[in-house]
């Protein structure tokens, strides 16, 4: 195969990022000197796409788990399962990603149980090992290991945050939304709508976020807008696709609602 085929099949598999600053570098010095990576911000700005796409430049495999209140230890690092009458050791994401040299992502950490706090420490100092209790083993992690996770600041739960001693072993970079023509951009490329019409949902989408503070949780994400963006790029109507891509998945309230509605009446004339 030629080099320009090489580099365009590539390409081809590494997902589409649009960095928004230094990000890029930061995640391969991280990679580079065995540094584990905080990944802070509200839904829908990027986080996911950033860890898949520095995966695939750097060549590594990405175990993503996606944590919520029930994901005990186990459920990362593996369990006994019977398999056709014998029982047999199942890695877990998080052992195969040690024993395999990959990324492991866990994405929404804060909503794990309190038990995996404690095999992610010896995994985020210098040791690198993963202890697994149940089969005896210490494991070293393997050259390419690195360890990335990732927490919605914005849910303001006191309950819910990263401990001190836990956020402390990671470096932390914070996301937000792009600014209006990277987000333009980012939509556009996604939706495959024109960028003008990108443009003027984006200019939307701020408005609609000047209202965040006051009535709602989170604000319009990226996300809602290449959605909104493919609805209309599908031939759904505007008016429709504003509707059922970035005001009834933001809140249930009337009166919020109606607020929102008034702000697209404005925007829109
Ligand atoms: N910087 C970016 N580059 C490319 N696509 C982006 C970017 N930011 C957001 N997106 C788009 O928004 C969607 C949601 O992003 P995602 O990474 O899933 O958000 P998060 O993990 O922060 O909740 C992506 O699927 C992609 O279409
Ligand atoms: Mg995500």
């Amino acid at each position: 195969m030629t080099r320009g085929a090489n580099l365009a099949m590539a390409e081809r598999e590494i997902p589409f990022y649009q960095p928004l600053g230094e990000e890029c570098a930061l995640f391969e010095h991280a990679y580079r000197r065995r540094l584990p990576l905080l990944l802070k911000g509200p839904t829908g700005c990027g986080k996911t796409r950033f860890v898949t796409h520095m995966a695939a430049r750097l060549g590594r495999a990405c175990y993503t788990v996606a944590c919520h209140d029930d994901l005990t230890a186990a459920d990362l690092t593996g369990r006994y399962l019977l398999r056709g009458g014998d029982t047999v050791w199942v890695d877990g994401p998080l052992t195969r990603a040690v024993r395999e040299g990959a990324i492991c992502y866990l994405d929404e950490v804060v909503e794990a149980r309190k038990d995996v706090t404690v095999v992610l420490h010896p995994l985020t100092d210098d040791r690198r090992v993963l202890p697994l209790e149940r089969t005896g083993e210490l494991l070293e992690a393997s050259e390419g290991f690195m360890l990335v996770v990732s927490y919605n600041p914005g849910y303001q739960n006191i309950l819910k945050n990263l401990k001190p001693s836990t956020r402390q072993r990671f470096l932390a970079l914070e996301f937000g939304f792009p600014p209006p023509e990277l987000e333009t951009a980012i939509v556009a490329r996604e939706s495959g709508l024109a960028k003008e019409r990108c443009a003027a949902l984006v200019r939307l989408a701020h408005r609609l976020r000047e209202l965040k503070e006051q009535d709602l949780e989170e604000g319009v994400s990226t996300r809602l807008l290449v959605y909104c963006a493919t609805l209309i790029s599908a031939g759904v109507s505007p008016d429709f696709a504003v509707r059922t891509a970035l005001i009834e998945p933001l809140t249930d309230d009337p009166d919020v609602k109606a607020g929102l509605l008034e702000v697209v009446r404005a925007a829109y004339g």
